[in-house]
């Protein structure tokens, strides 16, 4: 039989345990073309929450009793599709599932041995890795010596982001809740880590950066963004990535507008904020991994993976996660490697 975990309900706002299903489903027979995959690791993400909504996004809606959505490792057991065979280590689209029957179209990528452990495909070298090297390269095109600063600096995508820009030779400024995620951060090379969960988190993040900000990847929003504004330097560039204060919230905040003073700072300080999606650019992965891997081999960068045993612990998992609770990368693992 084949454990699946299922949209049950869709959340009004933080997701509840109510809002997923656990279901038995005979295994899958599969056809030409088809493989049949055993997942070893699912992959927790923000973008899973977005997909929970029954709204447009830049991703259709899951919808109620499809299994959830996510991305993960998997072994083949069985394959009719000639450019994969049993046995194969893969990364696609597999869902919260124990077993899935993928087609090329799944985006499928055979796991490269040489790369070290598989579970890096989820996070150092993989989509967080990613899109942590695009926004720095891309939009921040940090020089040596300028201040960076990187909210939600404990995820998945923040913590790589930061050690990136420290090997480009920035003072790196991580912000989080919390002092385990400010110790680790600090064991990972950044410079200084501010704890947004503090009264003084204002004072503390000006006080961490007496250069002002040159460079700021943005994952949070909401009350962080507005704290690190007025510290953006003249040619600063923010990297927007993502806005996971926004994603539990159906309303609109009670905070006072203030967009028309941010976009006056925008002018007269020339700061560029240019959002980016790392779907777009599926066409760079191999450059990503022919400078990210090595750094990776090589010890320069480290990965941060918390991974919990169980795939009917993920809906709990990620309740946690949306919940701000989660450090570096988190992953399930569903069956032994
Ligand atoms: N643009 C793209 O293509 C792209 C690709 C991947 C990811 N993203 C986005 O990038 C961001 C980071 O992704 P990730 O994979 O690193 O996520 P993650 O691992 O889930 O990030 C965890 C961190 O997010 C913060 N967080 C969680 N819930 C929060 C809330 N309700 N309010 C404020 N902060 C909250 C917490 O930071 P604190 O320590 O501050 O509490 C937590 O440590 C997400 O917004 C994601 O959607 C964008």
């Amino acid at each position: 039989m084949n454990k699946q975990i299922v949209l049950n309900e869709r959340p009004i706002s933080y997701p509840t345990l109510s809002c997923f299903k656990e279901v038995l489903s005979p295994l899958p027979e599969i056809s030409a073309g088809q493989i049949l995959a055993q997942t070893i690791y699912v992959s927790l993400d923000p973008y899973i929450r977005g997909r929970m909504n029954d709204a447009p996004s830049y991703a259709p809606p899951m919808k109620l009793g499809e299994v959830i959505n996510g991305g993960g490792i998997s072994k083949i057991i069985e394959s009719k599709n000639p450019k994969y065979k049993a046995g194969d280590l893969i990364f696609s689209f597999c869902g919260w599932q124990q077993y899935s029957v993928l087609e090329s179209s799944d985006i499928m990528i055979a796991l490269d041995p040489r790369l070290g452990p598989p579970i890096g495909a989820l996070g150092i070298l993989g989509m967080p890795g990613f899109t942590a090297y695009l926004g720095v390269t891309d939009i921040g095109k940090p020089k040596a010596g300028e201040t960076m600063v990187v909210s939600a600096a404990a995820g998945a995508v923040g913590n790589i982001a930061g050690q990136i820009g420290k090997l480009k030779g920035c003072r790196t400024v991580g912000i989080a809740s919390g002092l385990d995620k400010c110790k680790k951060l600090k064991e990972l090379g950044f410079d200084e880590c501010v704890d947004r969960s503090l009264p003084q988190f204002a004072e503390s993040l000006r006080a961490a950066c007496p250069k002002g900000i040159d460079f700021y990847f943005e994952n949070s929003g909401g009350k962080i963004f507005e704290t690190v504004f007025p510290l953006l330097n003249i040619k600063s560039r923010v990297a927007l990535c993502g806005m996971s204060s926004a994603y539990n919230t159906n309303q609109l905040s009670d905070r006072p507008d203030v967009t028309s003073l941010m976009l006056a700072g925008m002018l007269t300080r020339r700061i560029l904020i240019q959002g980016f999606m790392t779907l777009d650019h599926s066409d760079r992965f191999a450059e990503f991994n022919s400078v990210v891997a090595p750094w990776f081999l090589q010890g320069k960068l480290k990965s941060w993976d918390s991974v919990t045993l169980g795939l009917e612990n993920a809906p709990q998992v990620f309740i946690d996660q949306m919940n701000g609770k989660s450090m570096g990368k988190v992953i399930i693992q569903v069956q032994p490697l």
